[in-house]
């Protein structure tokens, strides 16, 4: 991963993925491409509602655990966190650390991320904070920094649930060579619950989940020309038990036709475009993922009712 380029999005990539997946018999769109400024303010508010239990959960997994989670991760580390959004869980985990060496926020989201960055520059004014705006399933240089006794990732929020566990499996893979020698991956992860509560948590009243999710056809209009009529998609999300998964999805509500530069999308009355997966484990299945990538799991800390999990894995 070193000394390779940033990789940001461009505009090139956006089209071509938005094409790509806007082409096939089944429609999808990536997920990370929710994450522009709006998107990222409107993942804000979703932090917040009454029905999204996750934030709020691993939030007070860290508040309970701090001293014996900064314990785990030891002295002078340098650490990464991977899509670091607002930073919000990482300020408990700076308050228990050490000498940090450095703190390396990496996320899609440019604005969001340097914002973020400032605000936590202001609270830790001796800590270095260097923010990478990069994608990061892709390759892309870690700045140096002074060094560090070991290197931890930090993970949280389940994010990794929103890869195919193929996926999941190859990033934790290529993030394991970065915490060798003592170092690890702090990662939250998003445990099965009652259906009723998942789909609550991606179908809120006050319907900003749905709002999140119709942003990225405004982001499409926005930045690649295009003439998605909102109005004509309905968000929904389900809980999928085959597949361990919360499948956000927009609804075509009638026959439609968009032009995306030049390239003429059609879609029928109750077609869907899948726009977001989200995997929830089991104890036993979040292990194997994680074995499979080489990790050893150290420590894990839950909540009283097992909503949720924020594992310390070992590079192996
Ligand atoms: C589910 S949010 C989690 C935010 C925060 N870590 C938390 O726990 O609340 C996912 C975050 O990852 C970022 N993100 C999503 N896909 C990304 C990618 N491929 N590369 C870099 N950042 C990404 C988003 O911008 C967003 O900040």
């Amino acid at each position: 991963m070193p000394n390779e380029q940033v990789s940001k999005i461009t505009d090139d990539s956006f089209l071509h993925d938005v094409i790509q997946g806007l082409s096939g018999k089944t429609k999808t769109l990536p997920c990370k491409y929710f994450y522009d400024e709006r998107g990222s303010v409107l993942f804000d508010a979703i932090c917040e509602l009454p029905e999204y239990y996750p934030t709020r959960t691993e939030l007070k997994i860290m508040k309970d655990n701090a001293s014996a989670i900064g314990s785990s991760l030891g002295k002078g580390v340098l650490l990464i966190e991977f899509g670091s959004g607002s930073s919000l869980k990482t300020r408990i985990l700076l308050d228990n650390l050490v000498n940090p060496v450095a703190y390396i926020p990496v996320d899609i989201s440019e604005e969001h991320l340097n914002r973020s960055a400032s605000s936590l520059a202001e609270s830790y004014p001796k800590l270095v904070i260097l923010p990478v705006c990069a994608d990061f399933t892709e390759k892309f240089s870690i700045p140096e920094t002074e060094p560090a006794d070991k290197t931890v990732i930090y993970f949280p929020g389940s994010t990794i649930g929103n890869f195919e566990e193929n996926e999941a499996k190859l990033l934790l893979n290529r993030w394991r060579r970065l915490c060798v020698n003592g170092g690890g991956l702090l990662i939250g992860i998003d445990l099965i619950k009652d259906p009723k509560i998942l789909e609550a948590a991606y179908n809120d009243e006050q319907g900003v989940t749905a709002d999140f999710n119709l942003n990225i056809l405004d982001r499409i209009n926005k930045e690649l020309g295009a003439n998605f009529k909102t109005t004509n998609f309905t968000h929904r999300a389900h809980w999928d038990t085959d597949k361990s998964r919360v499948e956000m999805h927009l609804v075509s509500n009638c026959q439609q036709t968009a032009l995306i530069d030049g390239h003429q999308i059609t879609l029928e009355e109750g077609e869907t475009i899948h726009t977001e997966s989200s995997h929830k484990y089991t104890f036993k299945s979040f292990a194997e993922i994680a074995s499979s990538a080489n990790f050893k799991s150290k420590h894990v800390w839950i909540d009283e009712n097992s909503w949720f999990g924020v594992y310390f894995l070992e590079a192996v």
